[in-house]
């Protein structure tokens, strides 16, 4: 199912979201619903409060071939290089700016069925780490921004 998202100066975009306690099927429909309006709107990250839920649940799907990616109480535990690339956010549509990320991304997160995994990411997946992960703590990408970019 479509949900609906958030933009632009909605409240619950700054709230702190949850650590994720169950891995039951609310959280299984959360993450088909989240990946499958993350897909609707063409994007390649999205985390549960751009849908309005508090938890610490994000999906990533940046068309490489690391694939789809759910990311439960996701916590980056190193990182290190830069990158400065243009950026966007489903919760800010036909604007992007220059964000300063890290090149690379150590991180820990949960599976939907509890099991815990570790990534090490580059380039543009360090980029989408990071910003997913901000959004569980109520920062946004337009906070980072450097310059805007113009709209194609
Ligand atoms: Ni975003």
């Amino acid at each position: 199912m479509i949900r609906e998202i958030l933009t632009f100066d909605n409240p619950i975009l700054r709230e702190h979201s949850e650590k994720v306690e169950k891995f039951d099927e609310e959280l299984w429909k959360l993450l088909d619903d989240m990946y499958e309006t993350m897909k609707n709107a063409e994007g390649i990250g999205l985390a549960a409060p751009q849908v309005g839920v508090l938890k610490r649940v994000v999906v990533i799907d940046t068309g490489g071939k690391a694939g789809k990616l759910e990311l439960i109480n996701p916590i980056i535990t190193s990182m290190w290089g830069k990158q400065e690339e243009a950026e966007g956010c489903l919760s800010y549509p036909h604007k992007r700016g220059i964000v300063r990320r890290p090149m690379h991304v150590r991180a820990k997160a949960y599976d939907r069925f509890g099991k815990l995994h570790r990534y090490h990411v580059k380039e543009l997946l360090a980029r989408a780490f990071c910003h997913e992960t901000d959004h569980l703590n109520g920062i946004l990408y337009k906070d980072k921004v450097i310059e805007w970019v113009e709209d194609e």
